[in-house]
This record gives structure tokens, sequence and C-alpha cells, in this order.
């Protein structure tokens, strides 16, 4: 078998057969099959599609291109969440340790930033220290011991996801239902949980535009979850504009501090309780929504969900004390605000357009392994349905230099749009896939 045929094959349309997923996924993984190559081979597949059998086969390799946990005897059982990638979706910096402190162990792999889209480890590098590239033993032993891990691909945790994700981030080949659903589902299978919450976003800031394709993608994940016999509930929510306020990595990291002290913006708050509470039931330690709803609300007015925040970041090796002052996490030089034009109703806040911009600061890579600013970003002051005076501030830019600021300032020209009539808030959510 020869890469380069496999890659001609799904150019030209054809279904791959499991032999060939194979032999390209391991050949990837081990160096013999180069960047150049899968590169092609990943833009064949988002212009071609795959079939929901290859997706399965590519799910599996994926996931078996390093070990696979088996959690049984670390806890009675561990729940995982999963976002398919949004524009200030930080949830799982707060719903990890808010479910952990509902007594339900989470064991859970994230990603880095792709395209416009943030990764939750980068958000957490942005605390000195913080590891996120865990072993199959440290995963293991956290687990038992704190009942709580979110870590992300290493060698021996889904190594194909790891390379593939930062290929594609790079490649313009991340909106792919078969891509993303394999990159997602593989982590999920390798780091073992029995339950798993999925969040499905649709709309601009998503790789989802529309809600059908969010609907396709979900029961996809959900069908290759049970098939790896996990239990596997999807949340399809809205990702039109911005979730939170704050865009950016340390930026994602405080917010997601305030969260757990209560003190959130009220979406974020809002969607950490619904995924939180979908995470407490599919893991059996609620027996209903209203049930679970409640525990979740407790884990913040508690503190105890901000406690569980402080032992991840130590157990993982990050300092605390950015967690206790979090106005010690890295600050952009320069900011600058951009006020309303005229008075009125905010009918959008562009969220792709924000998460690009947030690229444009240096928040996201345009390179593969390109360092990234952990300080910049935005900071997002008005919602849909809002009504606005002129002058009233839409965004804080935080910016490294004026340079990037004035391109910043251009891309969010039109990111907001204010109308003279009435207009209806966004949904956050758009129902449920189980
Ligand atoms: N999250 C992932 O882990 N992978 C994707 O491809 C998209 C979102």
């Amino acid at each position: 078998m020869r890469a380069v045929d496999i890659i001609a094959n799904k150019r030209d349309g054809k279904a791959l057969s499991q032999a060939e997923i194979n032999f390209f996924i391991k050949g990837y993984t081990s160096g013999e099959i180069a960047d150049y190559q899968a590169a092609a081979w990943a833009m064949a597949v988002l212009l071609q599609g795959m079939t929901p059998e290859e997706t399965t086969y590519l799910t599996l390799a994926m996931a078996e291109s390093g070990d696979t946990l088996d959690l049984s005897g670390v806890v009675d059982i561990a729940v995982d969440k999963h976002s398919s990638g949004g524009v200030g979706d930080k949830t799982s910096i707060a719903v990890v340790p808010m479910v952990r402190a509902c007594g339900l162990p989470v064991g859970k792999m994230s990603g880095r930033g792709l395209g416009f889209s943030g990764g939750t480890l980068d958000k957490l590098e942005s605390v000195p220290g913080f590891r996120t590239d865990l072993s199959k033993d440290e995963f293991l032993e956290q687990l038992g011991t704190l009942g709580m891990v979110l870590t992300g691909q290493s060698l021996d945790l889904a190594p194909a996801d790891g390379k593939l994700y930062a290929l594609r981030d790079v490649t313009a080949t991340v909106q792919s239902i078969p891509l993303i659903a394999s990159s997602i589902m593989s982590k999920k299978i390798a780091a073992g949980a029995q339950a798993i919450v999925l969040d499905v976003k649709t709309g601009n800031g998503a790789f989802m535009q529309t809600l059908d394709e969010a609907r396709e993608l979900a029961k996809l994940m959900v069908s290759i979850g049970e098939l790896s016999g996990r239990d596997v509930a999807a949340i399809l929510s809205d990702m039109n504009q911005p979730l939170g306020m704050a865009v950016g990595n340390a930026l994602e990291m405080k917010e997601a501090i305030f969260t757990l002290q209560g003190e959130g913006p009220d979406d974020f708050h809002e969607h950490c309780l619904e995924i939180a509470s979908q995470m407490l039931v599919l893991g059996k330690r609620a027996k209903t929504k209203t049930e679970a709803r409640k525990m979740a609300e407790d884990a913040i007015t508690s503190g105890k969900g901000l406690e569980y925040l402080k032992k991840l970041i130590a157990a993982q090796g990050g300092d605390v004390s950015y967690i206790e002052h979090p106005e010690k996490l890295p600050e952009a030089p320069i900011k600058h605000v951009i006020e309303a034009k005229e008075s009125g109703f905010v009918s959008e806040v562009h969220a792709r357009t924000v998460g690009e911009t947030a690229v444009v600061l240096g928040a996201g890579r345009t390179k593969k392994g390109e360092e990234i600013d952990l300080a910049v970003g935005i900071m997002v002051h008005v919602k849909v349905g809002d009504q606005v005076e002129a002058g009233q501030p839409l965004f804080v830019i935080h910016a490294h230099d004026e340079v990037s600021m004035e391109e910043a300032k251009a891309s969010l020209r039109d990111a907001v749009s204010i109308v003279p009539q009435k207009v209806d808030a966004l949904p956050l959510f758009y129902g449920l896939v189980d």
C-alpha cells in the first residue's frame, strides 16, 4: 500500500477501506507518512467527505494510535465532555471542577485552538507550570487520587489526533464532519470515560454553520460512541455570538474563575449549569435534570467548584496563586475600547469575526507549533437583543502592539450590527441528541 494511492482514492471520491485508513493513520503517527501527504489527504477528505463506516474506521484507528484507557478499576464511573469548537468557549475549565465537586469523577482530553476557535489547553497554559501532556500512567493515577483530569493528546494518548489536529489548524481542513467527529470521538474513546456529553455548536462561530449540519455531526458522534459501548448525549448549542464576554486565552481563564466565584456572565453561567447537569444525569449522580441543576448551582455558591479548580491546577503542576489572584494572569499592554456609533438594539455580534480577530491579535496559530500570545484577546460587552446607547462600549481589544491593534480594529469594524427596532435574544440551546 502507498500513501499517494490512498490520497488519490479519496481525491477521486472513493470510499477508503478499513485497511487503507489503518495504514494511513499508522504511517502518519509513526512519521513514515509526511505532513504534506497528510495535509493533502485531509483536504481530500474535507472536499469529498466520508461515509459513516469510513468515519468509524478513522475514529477507531486514531483512538488506537496510542493506548485506550480502561478506567473501570480506577473509578466506578467517569464522565467526559467535549465541545465541537466555538468562540469564547471556556466551559470545560469551569464545568470539570463543578462536576467533580458534585462527586462525579471526570477524565477529559481536550484540544488546542483550532482555526478561529480557541482551545482549552491553550487557555489552561496561561497558568504557569500547568501540564497538558500527562502520560497514560499519570492520567490513571490522578483520576484515582483526585477524581479529575484535564489533559491533552500525548505520545501515548491519541497521538494521531495530536498530529492531525495541529496540521488541520493551519491547512484550512478543520471544517469537515468526518474529521471533526473522528478527532473528538478518538480522544473520548482513548480517555475511557463511560459517559460522554458532547456540546455541538451551530452558527457562524462554529464549524457547523447550520442546525442541520450540527445535528448530523451530533448523530454521527453519538452512534460512534454507542458502537464503542459509551453512553453519549449531544447538546446542540448556539454559536452565532461569542459565549460569555472573554475571547482570548488568559482572558477566558479569568472568566472561568469568575464564573466559579458566581460572577460569570449570565449566558456562560447558564451554559455551564446546563452542561454540568447533563453530565451529572448521564453519570448517574442525579436522577433528574432539576436535581442535577441544583447540585451544579451549589458547586458554585458553596465555592467547592473553585476549590476543585485549584486542586486540578495544583495536581498538574500549575501555580495555584494565579487562581487565587487572577490579576496575576498575563495582561496585554495596550487596550482600546470600540464604542457603539449609534443607539438602538444589537441584532448581531458576529462570533466568527471576533474569533478571527483574536487570531489576528496572536491568540491563535497561523503556523504549526507557533507560539501564541496568552494575554491578547477581546472582551465583548454586548449580546444580541441588548439595547445600547451611542458611545457605549461594544468591545475592548487587548493587544500586544499598535500594528495588531490597528488590524483588530479594522477586523471588528462590522462585527456588531445595531438596528432601530427591538430584537429578540438568541437561544442558548436548540435541543438534545441522545
Ligand atoms: N474539537 C476537536 O477535538 N476536534 C475537532 O476537529 C474540532 C473540535
